[in-house]
C-alpha cells in the first residue's frame, strides 16, 4: 500500500464512522439543550399524600421571608444547598445537576411550576423524590425554613406575590 492509498483509506474510514459519531454528539446536545428549556417542564413527580397535598403556604409572602428562602436556597440548606441543582437563577441548570434524570425543576418556568400546590413542594422538600436524586430535607430544615424556600422558589417563577398564595385547585 503507498501513502496516497494509505491516506485515502483513513479519510473513507473518518467518514464511516466519524460522521455518524459526531452526528450522534450533535442531536445528543441538541436534545439535551430542548430539555433544558423545556417549558412547561415534563413532570412525572410523585403526588405527595393527602394530608401533605392539601397544606397551604402559612408564612406570608413578605420581603424578609422571601430573602430568607433565597438565603436557605443559595446557601443555608444541608446536606446541599438547592442551587447547586437547580441553579443560582432556579432554572434547573446547577453544577450537579448535569446528568440527573429527570432534570431538577425549573422554578422559572411559572407554566410548570404554578399549578403545583404549597402542599406538594413542602412534601419534595421535607421527604426527596425517592431514586431521582432530589434530596430529604426533613431532619436540616424545619417547618418555617422549608415554607420560606417555598416562597421563594414561587417567586423565581416571578408570580406576582398577590398570586403567591392562590392556586386553582386549592382555592375552596
Ligand atoms: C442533588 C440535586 C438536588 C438538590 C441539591 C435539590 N434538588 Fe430539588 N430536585 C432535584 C431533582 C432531580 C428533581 C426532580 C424530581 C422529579 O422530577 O421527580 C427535583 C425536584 C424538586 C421539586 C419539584 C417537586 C414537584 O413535585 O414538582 C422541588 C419543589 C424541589 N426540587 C425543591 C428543592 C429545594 C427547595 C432544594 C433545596 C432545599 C432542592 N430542591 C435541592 C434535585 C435536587
Amino acid at each position: 500500500m503507498n501513502g496516497n492509498e494509505q491516506r485515502e483509506k483513513i479519510t473513507v474510514l473518518l467518514f464511516k464512522f466519524g460522521l455518524p459519531v459526531f452526528c450522534a454528539f450533535l442531536v445528543m446536545l441538541w436534545s439535551s439543550t430542548l430539555l433544558w428549556a423545556a417549558c412547561p417542564q415534563p413532570r412525572n413527580t410523585k403526588n405527595a399524600p393527602e394530608e401533605y397535598y392539601k397544606k397551604l403556604n402559612p408564612l406570608e409572602p413578605t420581603m424578609e421571608n422571601i430573602l430568607q428562602g433565597k438565603s436557605i436556597f443559595e446557601e443555608k440548606a444541608k446536606p446541599l444547598a438547592c442551587k447547586f441543582c437547580h441553579g443560582s437563577k432556579g432554572d434547573g441548570n446547577g453544577i450537579m445537576a448535569v446528568g440527573l434524570t429527570p432534570a431538577p425543576r425549573d422554578f422559572t418556568c411559572a407554566r410548570t411550576i404554578d399549578g403545583v400546590p404549597d402542599g406538594q413542594l413542602f412534601w419534595i422538600i421535607m421527604k426527596g423524590a425517592l431514586g431521582k436524586g432530589m434530596p430529604s430535607y426533613e431532619k436540616n430544615l424545619d417547618d418555617t425554613q422549608a415554607w420560606q424556600v417555598i416562597l421563594y422558589v414561587r417567586k423565581l417563577a416571578k408570580t406576582r406575590i398577590a398570586k403567591i398564595r392562590a392556586y386553582p385547585d386549592q382555592v375552596q
